[in-house]
């Protein structure tokens, strides 16, 4: 590690700037980096065309979410962080921010070499503020991200992370604490986990981190590590504190993972409405969303279910946990706890659809001809499960 001076300039300054003002006043000099780059690979074949960010969780992107939270703790300067593949997307679909009513600001990362890197990167646009880092495809409950913020302004921490008890630490960064919750060691991917408390990718930073920023080593993946940064932090006794997360959190990198998203959002925020066209013989049973221009008939809707706009939806059952996008057309097909992407087309499946992610435009329907057999078109890392 490094010799550099700790708590330099910059990060004094920051401090002398705010020892007088209020939280309020505080809040408002507070950035945002969210994290919108990185390649996907767990979320495949869904991210060789697309931004894994960028996959809707009950119709709306994932990374909205976030910027959602973000808006509504009272940060409006936002930045996002892009790599060079799907970086265009991103900007195109989420546009300036006036829809969160926030000011965007992208930042391309030009190759993925870890989450500290792209804090260095994104350094014109943090300067020397506070700041908190979102990572794009992490979803928390509504509202967390407001309390903690306001406990990171309180008490002048230079870095608050949040932990939240897992089943599989080892695929995440792992905390060991002592027996009053102090961060004793973080360690990123641990082969033996500390514990099983994992570094949720929400957290707070004063300034200070740019300095330990410079002074880690790339790990063994070849990445700049946060969690080394933050280590470095405690390491010269800086104010690192952490709490546990109580609400629910989810990286949602891999299907089971949307899957369960999916159905935390549709089980905690969905409102119904029907702006579609629903036929007499079909039966909606609890919270729905169907959108315009959309038709329903014959069919049975059994909530928490999202239906986007323009859908076709004939002699189908709709089970619980649902989402299909726009412009996808289900005809004699049941379905259940599933993700159903914008423009996909399932006909005539007479097995139940269960738990399962259908890719945009997607088609799944019944061979036209003889000799009855399956046939496929599969593309690369796919996964089919058949009875
Ligand atoms: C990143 C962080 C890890 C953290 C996780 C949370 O891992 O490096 O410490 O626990 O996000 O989602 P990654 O998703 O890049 O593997």
């Amino acid at each position: 590690m490094g010799s550099r001076e700790w708590g330099g300039a910059e990060a004094r300054s920051y401090y002398r700037n705010n020892q007088q003002s209020t939280v309020n006043s505080q809040q408002s000099t507070m950035k945002a980096l969210i994290l919108s780059g990185g390649k996907g690979t767990r979320l495949r074949p869904l991210t060789y065309t697309g931004a894994k960010q960028l996959v809707p969780v009950a119709n709306k992107p994932i990374l909205w979410y976030g910027i959602e939270e973000v808006v509504s703790a009272g940060i409006t300067d936002i930045g996002i962080v892009i790599s060079p593949e799907t970086g265009g997307e991103v900007q195109a679909k989420t546009g300036s921010g006036e829809r969160f009513g926030a000011n965007i600001t992208y930042i391309l990362q030009d190759f993925p070499a870890g989450l500290a890197h792209a804090v260095q990167v994104a350094r014109p646009f943090l300067e020397n503020s506070p700041f908190v880092m979102y990572l794009g495809d992490n979803l928390i409950q509504q509202g967390d991200l407001s309390y903690f913020l306001k406990q990171f302004i309180q008490q002048q921490q230079d870095a608050l992370i949040l932990l939240r008890p897992v089943a599989n630490p080892s695929a995440f960064g792992v905390a060991k604490v002592d027996e009053i919750g102090r961060v004793l060691q973080l360690i990123e991917k641990p082969k033996i986990p500390p514990s099983n408390l994992a570094l949720v990718g929400v957290y707070f930073f004063s300034p200070v981190i740019h300095d330990a920023i410079a002074c880690i080593q790339p790990s063994a993946r070849g990445e700049l590590e946060i969690t080394d940064a933050i280590q470095c932090l405690i390491d010269h006794q800086k104010q690192v504190e952490a709490c546990q997360l109580e609400g629910w959190w989810l990286d949602t990198g891999k299907k089971d993972d949307l899957l369960e998203a999916n159905r935390l959002i549709l089980d905690s925020y969905l409102t119904t409405s029907v702006a579609g066209e629903v036929d007499a013989q079909t039966q909606v049973i609890g919270r729905v969303q169907i959108g315009s221009m959309s038709k329903v008939i014959n069919c049975t809707i059994r909530g928490p279910v999202i239906i986007g706009s323009n859908c076709h939806l004939e002699n189908c059952f709709i089970g619980p946990y649902s989402s299909i996008a726009d412009n996808a057309t289900l005809i004699d097909t049941d379905l259940e706890h599933s993700v159903v992407l914008d423009g996909a087309k399932i006909v005539g499946i007479h097995q139940r659809i269960i738990d399962s992610v259908i890719g945009q435009r997607a088609q799944l329907t019944v061979a036209p001809r003889r000799p009855k057999a399956l046939r496929f078109l599969i593309g690369d890392d796919c996964q089919i499960e058949l009875v």
